[in-house]
């Protein structure tokens, strides 16, 4: 092969999609008798039969308590969580297993974060930085613990395209800046943050960022080192693992320094009624029996990822993001939500005079499922006035044929509001 070729071939990185597909046994699924096109991957992703089969599995002939047992099964399900420690340390690229929390999700990650550190930072006055283009979990624990420490909440607020100026953000760099925390990718509007860049500007002034990756692990290949991350929150469920699990990643140091989330077995070392000790990172954080089988699931997930290549994830995803943006830029009375320069594969709209609900409503009647209303994101509704948008958002399994049905569906719903 020449040189050229060569380099033809390494930019267009391919998907075996249809091999993808027939991994998802939903996909094959009809709804209201029509072939089911899953466009709500933003809220959760599908599960491949392996994320299926190993939490089964692990039920079916492995279920037991871990770290606890002397006995032949405990020791079995403690070493398959442990290895999913290893695994999702070497996914975002983490200097070791201690930095590797297993939470709830995304959203219990930010509140860990919110509760053990920001008390420790903050004194009456001082600011948390958050972007305009938040989901409402990485709003509402800031508001939580500002109201406990009276500190204040400060927002910088996004262009009309729904990008954060990265010379605005510096600006709200204060002296009194104790914490940076920023999604990675806006799960309303699609919009990727120049995180390294933002991260950066935080680090020269010694102020710790966390990112919020709920919308990035799907999507993007994630090095917390890379990025500078004091601290990543993301869950398993989207990006084609189960619901009620996810990881808080956070650099030793900070995680050493804060004072558990919450009290219980399995982080502690010894316990009187006098007295306390906590256990060791990351145990530390990990209260109560944990979701084993979700750890698990997360642990398969993990691997089905990265047996792909990331690039041509990438690369597929964009390419769907692009046709139905030209799509939806074709049907009379669409406005867009969010053109940022920067798009992972999430796009908002609404029609002029039908309401998003309607919308949806007529696209499920097609077999077509959608997210409508605020998604978890009311500020950035209010940002570009509507009380709520239609969102498609794309997954490794999402096809051009899929998207030309969102087309027939959304001129179905113009023919039936004229
Ligand atoms: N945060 C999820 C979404 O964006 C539920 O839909």
């Amino acid at each position: 092969m020449s040189p050229r070729a060569d380099t033809a071939t390494m930019a267009k990185p391919s998907l075996d999609v249809n091999r993808i597909r027939s991994d998802f046994p939903i996909l094959s699924r009809t709804v209201h008798a029509l072939p089911l096109v899953y466009l709500d991957n933003a809220a959760t992703t599908q599960k491949p039969e392996s994320v299926i089969d190993a939490m089964s599995t692990y039920y079916r002939s492995v279920n037991s308590n871990i770290h606890r047992g002397v006995h032949a099964l405990s020791e079995e399900a403690t070493e398959a969580y442990e290895n999913v420690r290893e695994l999702a340390r070497q996914f975002i690229n983490a200097a070791s297993t201690r930095e590797i929390i297993f939470v709830r999700g995304t959203t219990e990650g930010i509140n860990l974060v919110a509760s053990a550190f920001v008390p420790t930072i903050v004194q009456p006055g001082d600011e948390i930085l958050i972007t305009g283009l938040e989901h409402h979990s990485n709003i509402v624990p800031w508001q939580l613990v500002c109201g406990q420490t009276g500190a204040t909440l400060r927002v910088v607020p996004i262009s009309d395209e729904g990008e954060v100026r990265i010379d605005e953000f510096a600006r709200k760099l204060t002296p009194r800046t104790k914490l940076v925390a920023i999604a990675h990718v806006s799960n309303a509007l699609g919009t990727v943050n120049p995180m390294k860049s933002m991260v950066a500007h935080a680090h020269e002034r010694g102020i710790p960022v966390l990112i919020d990756g709920a919308q990035a692990v799907p999507h993007i290949q994630v090095d917390v080192r890379d990025l500078g991350a004091d601290f990543y929150a993301f869950s398993a469920h989207k990006m084609y693992g189960p619901t009620g699990v996810g990881v808080l990643y956070g650099k030793v140091e900070l995680l050493e320094r804060m004072t558990p989330y919450q009290g219980g077995g399995d982080m502690i070392k010894s316990v009187s009624f006098e007295r306390t000790t906590y256990n060791d990172l990351p145990y530390k954080f990990e209260a109560g029996t944990p979701n084993i089988a979700g750890v698990i699931g997360l642990g398969e997930a993990i691997r089905y990822l990265s047996r792909l290549d990331r690039a041509a994830i990438e690369h597929h995803e964009h390419e769907l993001l692009e046709q139905c943006t030209s799509m939806l830029k074709e049907i009379e009375g669409v406005r867009l939500i969010g053109t940022a320069r920067e798009k992972a594969g999430v796009i908002s709209f609404v029609i002029e005079g039908i309401h998003p609900h309607d919308i949806g409503t007529i696209l499920d009647q097609q077999g077509i499922a959608v997210r409508t209303g605020h998604h978890c994101a009311q500020p950035v509704m209010e940002r570009f006035g509507v009380p709520a948008t239609v969102r498609a958002s794309f997954a490794i399994y999402n096809t051009a044929e899929e998207i030309d049905r969102l087309k027939t569906g959304l001129l179905k719903v113009r023919e039936v509001f004229g």
